[in-house]
């Protein structure tokens, strides 16, 4: 086309993808040139804006390796992720939310009833629930993948103080589908701020603050993996989380329970717990796969 105008670029473009390309991707890819013109047209985008937006993504390149992803992150803040997450949600199940950067595969199993605190002198918390199917009974064999801050707000891989798989551990429950263990409360983090994403937030007027969460992978052969993460009920910044993962079910409540209260047995802290401790019940119920 030689006479390509404002109007007919868009048309243009679809024009040129080759007869054979995969189907999928001419959906996608035209839809989101078709979105990125509207865009330019509705803003009037000029040269110094479009400019400043591609150094924008040279410095999200530059700024990534195999730790730190800045494309992902961008991907939370803009509540993509998050959006892309619940078009899939199914909701007969738990709803799923971003994994973040910080899960680490090879964590060390931790018997149900295992505890994750170990040193750090905080409050003993203990979390506990079923992994059930739609219709509640529960999924002997599943796996339950746990990953959390310590107390100083870091994960492990953010810690050179921490061991690699501190506050992490993989579970596998018995017949009954119940997990549990013991830890420490996870705290409100920021996201990575200090990049070109950061630079956006504050431009923006946003803050960085994720609510306090605990991440959770759960999986079962014949279910679709659930990758979701649980949120206090009174965190202060529980309908703010600057990458949008908060859901109505996902929100928990941390339990008071008075010193002398702590389970006799079935737990690895059991008969050392004298202190008043909180609780949280939690059941994560897994989609069959279709
Ligand atoms: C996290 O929960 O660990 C996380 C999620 C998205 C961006 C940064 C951190
Ligand atoms: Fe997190």
């Amino acid at each position: 086309m030689r006479n390509v105008t404002r109007d007919n670029i868009t048309d243009v473009f679809m024009g040129y993808l080759g007869q054979d390309t995969d189907p999928r991707l001419r959906e996608v890819v035209g839809s989101l040139v078709k979105h990125l013109h509207a865009f330019a047209k509705e803003v009037k985008l000029t040269h110094a804006e479009w400019n400043e937006g591609i150094r924008f993504l040279e410095r999200a390149g530059e700024i990534s390796d195999a730790e730190r992803h800045e494309f992902v992150l961008l991907s939370d803040v803009l509540g993509l992720s998050s959006l892309v997450d619940m078009l899939h949600n199914r909701p007969e199940g738990t709803s799923s939310s971003v994994l973040g950067p910080f899960h680490i595969s090879g964590a060390p199993p931790l018997a149900v009833g295992g505890d994750m605190r170990r040193d750090y002198d905080a409050p003993v918390v203990l979390v506990e629930g079923v992994i059930q199917d739609p219709l509640g009974n529960p999924i002997p064999g599943a796996t339950l993948d746990i990953w959390q801050t310590a107390p100083n707000g870091l994960y492990s891989s953010q810690d050179p103080d921490q061991d690699t798989y501190s506050f992490h551990g993989l579970q596998t429950v018995g017949a009954d589908g119940r997990y549990a263990f013991t830890t420490v409360k996870p705290v409100d983090y920021t996201v990575p701020s200090d990049g070109p994403v950061g630079d956006i937030l504050r431009a923006c007027g946003r803050h960085p603050w994720r609510p306090s969460h605990l991440h959770f992978i759960a999986e079962a052969k014949g279910f679709r993996p659930l990758v979701t993460e649980v949120f206090p009920e009174d965190d202060p910044y529980l309908d703010e989380d600057t990458v949008f993962g908060v859901r109505e079910d996902l929100v928990m409540r941390y339990e008071e329970m008075p010193a002398g209260s702590f389970p006799a047995d079935g737990f690895e802290l059991s008969g050392k717990v004298t202190n008043d401790y909180l609780r949280v019940r939690f059941d994560l119920t897994l989609v069959p796969e279709t």
